[in-house]
């Protein structure tokens, strides 16, 4: 039977490459995209969208019924430099849009969710270097804070009521179809963009501040590959560790250089320093190797080329 996917949050970085991914793979007509507003052209004229307010319950559940949905992809959230701001629209948001969804599985109106974690989940007391799976958890913002509860509440429900939530905790995302929400890692996208229109970029973050990335099309696979994978194989049910490469801002500087010449970098550190120096530099994601045969291909090189390329007038 060909399932019905709903994805919550579509507009944003990841909803809407992930989106155009799902309809190339099932269908356009048989993926909803749906958010608070609507989104690019490309991801409007691709098939079917819905305006939800993903705290919405009980607009969710009509969604969910009139499509008959069997999946759920929950990508709506306040992200971690905006969450330090409104912190108590960021808690309700990011925990009573999961809760929602969570509560769909348990209620049997879905059978499979997909909810995205963060590396924020961990705090400045964990061991930054190849991070471990399970390891020091206290998270020092409130993104961090609603994620990690997060994770708990999708173990519980898989414990205790038999839930298939599955989730990932991504890095930095860099991509060139939609621009980031709103994160501490955002500095990695816009600096190409900044690259190609003006030269020069002034980062957020001082130029050593290593921190964990992957380009988009790896999110991508990863999130469809942790979702088709046997129930069996997925052994953490709260988020699984995700690694490709590691860099600063420095070192991402050095790599533009190489394709444009005259760029120059200057540095000016704001709030979200903090933000950045509470979290690892680089993270052990063998749990997702071993259970799901996961694997990167983009390093800083090539993410570099495609970035550029890509942005290129
Ligand atoms: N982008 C990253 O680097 C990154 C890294 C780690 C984790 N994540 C997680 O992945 C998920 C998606 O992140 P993103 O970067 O695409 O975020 P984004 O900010 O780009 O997109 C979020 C989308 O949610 C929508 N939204 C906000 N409130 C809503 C509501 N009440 N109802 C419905 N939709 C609403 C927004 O309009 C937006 O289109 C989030 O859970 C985020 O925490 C992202």
């Amino acid at each position: 039977m060909q399932k019905s996917i709903l994805i919550i949050g579509a507009c944003g970085q990841i909803g809407t490459e992930l989106t155009l991914a799902l309809r190339d793979k099932h269908g356009k007509e048989n993926v909803i995209a749906s958010d608070i507003r609507e989104g690019s052209e490309n991801l409007m004229d691709s098939g079917p969208f819905e305006v939800l307010d993903a705290t919405d319950y009980d607009a969710l559940e009509e969604i969910v019924a009139y499509y008959e949905i069997s999946e759920v992809y929950l990508m709506a959230a306040m992200l971690s430099a905006t969450a330090e701001k409104f912190p108590m629209r960021a808690w309700n948001l990011n925990m009573n849009s999961l809760f929602n969804v969570l509560n769909l599985g348990k209620e049997k109106k879905v059978d499979k969710i997909f909810w995205p974690s963060s590396i924020a989940v961990f705090g400045p007391n964990t061991p930054k270097e190849h991070t471990l799976q399970s390891t020091i958890m206290e998270p020092s913002t409130v993104y961090g804070i609603s994620k990690q509860s997060g994770e708990r509440w999708c173990e519980y429900y898989y414990h205790k009521f038999g839930v298939d939530v599955r989730s990932i905790r991504y890095p930095g995302l860099i991509s060139w179809k939609t621009m980031p929400g709103g994160g501490t890692t955002d500095y990695a996208v816009e600096i190409y963009h900044k690259a190609l229109s003006e030269g020069t970029y002034t980062c957020f973050l001082k130029e050593d501040t290593e921190l964990p990335m992957m380009f988009m099309d790896d999110a991508i696979r990863a999130t469809l590959q942790l979702m088709e994978v046997d129930k069996e194989n997925v052994k953490v049910r709260a988020s699984y560790n995700l690694a490709a490469m590691s860099f600063t801002p420095a070192q991402i500087a050095e790599q533009i250089k190489k394709h444009i010449k005259d760029f120059k970098i200057s540095y000016k550190p704001d709030f979200r320093q903090a933000i950045a120096d509470s979290w690892p530099s680089s993270i052990d994601d063998s749990k997702a190797r071993t259970d799901w045969g996961w694997q990167a291909r983009f390093d800083l090189e090539n993410t570099t080329k495609e970035m550029l390329e890509n942005l290129a007038p």
